[in-house]
């Protein structure tokens, strides 16, 4: 099938990245001679009309800005059918034939139910800090998130060695255990919490101990945030009630998501928008674009509608040796 007109829009959290694929699908479209009209604030947007126009210039100069130029939003409305009947009204409306949506595996959801409810063509694009999304290894943001938390856990540790002190170091993710994984065998962590863990409190004071007697000035611990940012508060307490232990606690948050794309997203999401339109030109949907042994390609989007915890547990045991 031919599309002659396609929409774009972003949903959930940002992450970087996002730009550089809004470019490759804006470009790619205007290359094969369609129309695209970004769609900003995502589903909420779409449901008020948000449209703009995009030309060749429209994506100039953003691949290097972090953010959504579209912008974003958490959508609850579009949980329900009837909204999403009105989405499709709206779009018809404006002669949009197909959509892509960037977002995480609740994006997804709101797409892949268009296209089973009212036959609309969707395609979906990776995009979360997260990495949590099933059948595929890599979702766009996640390289740059981990890169600026190395970062701010790298000065974290200047300053904890100067005071020989003990930090728990929160990052983000959700349910999600990737970036805490990923950082805390970047950086040397002596002990990472995974989302769901039941945290064995004695264990940490143990451990932090043990290196204390072997001459060791600071400690991290790397807090996996879990559904409600602040846990880090609540193990702080326990380590001074009970074990008579003071943790200074850094919560990096939103940091984490904004800043100019590593060279990695930026890659990733050139190859995953520009692979996004040739699919939906091929008449390939209601499909994403996933990365598959370190390839970027497609698979039928209801096989990236759950989200994942890829939870490689082992790389916990690998900081644990690795900081003895
Ligand atoms: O899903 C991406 C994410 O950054 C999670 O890591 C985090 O828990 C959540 O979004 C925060 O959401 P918000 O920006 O809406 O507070």
């Amino acid at each position: 099938m031919t599309f002659k007109h396609i929409g774009i829009l972003c949903s959930g959290g940002d992450s970087p990245g996002m730009n550089c694929a809004i470019r490759a699908v804006v470009r790619t479209a205007i290359h094969h001679g369609m129309q695209v009209t970004g769609i900003r604030r995502g589903y909420a947007g779409l449901l008020r009309g948000e449209f703009i126009q995009m030309n060749l210039s429209s994506v100039g100069n953003i691949l290097q800005r972090g953010g959504t130029i579209l912008q974003t939003s958490r959508s609850p409305e579009f949980a329900k059918a009837e909204f999403r009947k009105r989405a499709v009204d709206i779009m018809k409306g404006q002669g949009i034939e197909a959509l892509i949506v960037i977002g995480g595996d609740g994006s997804f959801k709101g797409a892949m139910a268009l296209c089973e409810e009212h036959n609309f063509p969707v395609v979906g694009i990776p995009g979360t800090i997260d990495n949590d999304i099933s059948n595929t290894e890599y979702t766009i943001g996640f390289d740059t998130a981990v890169e600026t938390a190395i970062e701010a856990v790298d000065r974290i540790r200047d300053t904890a060695h100067s005071h020989a002190r003990t930090f728990l170091v929160e990052v983000m993710g959700r349910n999600s255990s990737a970036i805490a994984l990923k950082v805390g065998v970047c950086t040397g962590a002596e002990n990472i919490l995974l989302p769901h863990e039941k945290v064995d409190h004695k264990k940490i004071v143990d451990d932090i101990q043990r290196g204390i007697a072997r001459g060791k000035e600071s400690s991290i611990i790397i807090v996996a945030e879990g559904p409600v940012s602040g846990r880090s508060y609540e193990i702080q307490n326990i380590l001074k009630d009970l074990y008579h232990m003071d943790a200074h606690v850094a919560i990096l948050g939103h940091i984490q998501r904004g800043g100019s794309p590593s060279g990695e997203d930026r890659f990733i999401a050139s190859q995953m928008g520009n692979l996004a339109v040739e699919s939906l030109i091929k008449g390939e949907y209601p499909i994403a674009t996933i990365v598959k042994s370190g390839k970027v390609t497609i698979t039928e989007l209801p096989n990236c509608t759950k989200k994942e915890d890829h939870n490689f547990s082992e790389y916990k045991d690998l900081a644990h040796t690795l900081s003895i």
